[in-house]
């Protein structure tokens, strides 16, 4: 009986592994490394010094997707695998449409074909759009403004459709805020390819001196200092709510969506002083226009995750901004 990790060799799925196995589970990884890399798994290994199966294959693949349930008996799924970069899917739609959407399609028909009825999917607070008001609570209207956000929100539907034709499915729908931060050993965190499109992957590029200075994207938002507020979770808190998550999919049938987020924002400003102040370090910046698409406020209600989970997020801005700078330089 084990769990079927998608894209488990990824920023939140390598760190979700590495909670589940500490807590006993068995894992069965499966990751095309489009977006991560072999060693992540033997780093999953040295900090839990506990095993897993693992298989390389695209979720295009149907049949080496059917091979991992054929070969396994797969209880439950957490579904990270997925494209994320908000700007690429704009000059890729199709791509992002179809390793997102299809790929989740190709997921489900084998779950079901193998009687798995229990995931729990990464969703993305980009589904509330520009919010009237904050804190954002899971019963808000939902938008899009980009094709990445329209596939979170289209798996979002299909999956509540799959439930209301068959009432013996689990859903869980964790809708992320900003994860960031790294695990405290320093083995595992994020890196991407290339030019970051985030602020903190920036920043420590910055602080480290591989870029001069960090762009902050407007300074005129209506904030405490003017530039873009946001709710930043460290990854280890996030991935403990997938294995309070997998407690509830085990218990209760039907459709559940939750936020993961701290419940409080904090500016670009704010995170750039943190960080100099517990790194010791200097992050130059200089203030540019907007970033087109940019929000000014996004922060979580959590109570909803609290209540019904038991789950809190309890890591502070410094420990995120710490643990990132110990990944950086390991
Ligand atoms: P990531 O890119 O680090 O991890 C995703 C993993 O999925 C990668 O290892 C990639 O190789 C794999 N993958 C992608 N397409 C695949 C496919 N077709 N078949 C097999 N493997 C595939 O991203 P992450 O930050 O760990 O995000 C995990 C999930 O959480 C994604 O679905 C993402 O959209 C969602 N999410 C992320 C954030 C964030 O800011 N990081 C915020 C909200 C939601
Ligand atoms: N920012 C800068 N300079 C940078 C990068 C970002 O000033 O170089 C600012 C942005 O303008 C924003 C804040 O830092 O105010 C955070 O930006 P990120 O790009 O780190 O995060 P976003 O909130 O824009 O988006 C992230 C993910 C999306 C996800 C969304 C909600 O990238 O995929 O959180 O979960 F949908």
């Amino acid at each position: 009986m084990a769990i079927l990790v998608t894209g488990g060799a990824g920023y939140i799925g390598s760190h979700t592994c590495v909670e589940l196995l500490e807590k006993e589970e068995e894992l069965v990884v499966v990751d095309n490394f489009s977006n991560s890399k072999p060693e992540v798994l033997e780093k999953i290994k040295e900090i839990t010094h506990k095993n897993f199966k693992f298989y390389e294959a695209d979720l295009l693949d149907k049949e080496k997707i059917e091979k991992i349930f054929k070969e396994n008996q797969i209880n439950e799924v957490i579904h990270f695998a997925g494209l994320k970069a908000v700007g690429e899917s704009v000059q890729k739609p199709i791509e992002y449409y179809h390793n997102n959407v299809t790929g989740t399609l190709i997921l489900l028909e084998v779950m079901k074909k193998y009687k798995c009825k229990k995931i729990v999917f990464s969703s993305s607070a980009t589904v509330y759009g520009a919010p009237k008001t904050v804190p954002i609570k899971e019963d808000f209207p939902l938008s899009t403004t980009n094709p990445y956000g329209s596939t979170k929100l289209m798996i979002e539907q299909i999956l509540k459709d799959v439930y209301v034709a068959d009432n013996e499915f689990s859903i869980i729908l964790l809708r992320y805020f900003n994860p960031i931060g790294a695990h405290e050993s320093g083995k595992l965190g994020e890196d991407p390819n290339g030019i970051p499109n985030n602020l903190m992957p920036y920043i420590a590029r910055v602080a480290k001196g591989q870029y001069s200075e960090l762009k902050v994207f407007g300074n005129d938002y209506n904030t405490i200092d003017g530039t873009g507020v946001r709710d930043y979770i460290h990854v280890v808190d996030l991935s403990l709510g997938h294995v309070k998550a997998i407690e509830k999919v085990r218990k209760d049938k039907g459709v559940e969506v939750y936020n993961l987020g701290t419940g409080k924002g904090v500016s670009v400003l704010e995170l750039v002083k943190t960080f100099e102040k517990v790194n010791n370090v200097k992050v130059n910046y200089k203030i540019v226009g907007r970033r087109p698409g940019d929000i000014d406020i996004c922060y979580a209600d959590p109570t909803k995750a609290e209540n019904e989970l038991g789950w809190k997020a309890t890591r502070t801005i410094e420990d995120m901004c710490r643990d990132t700078w110990k990944f950086i330089n390991q």
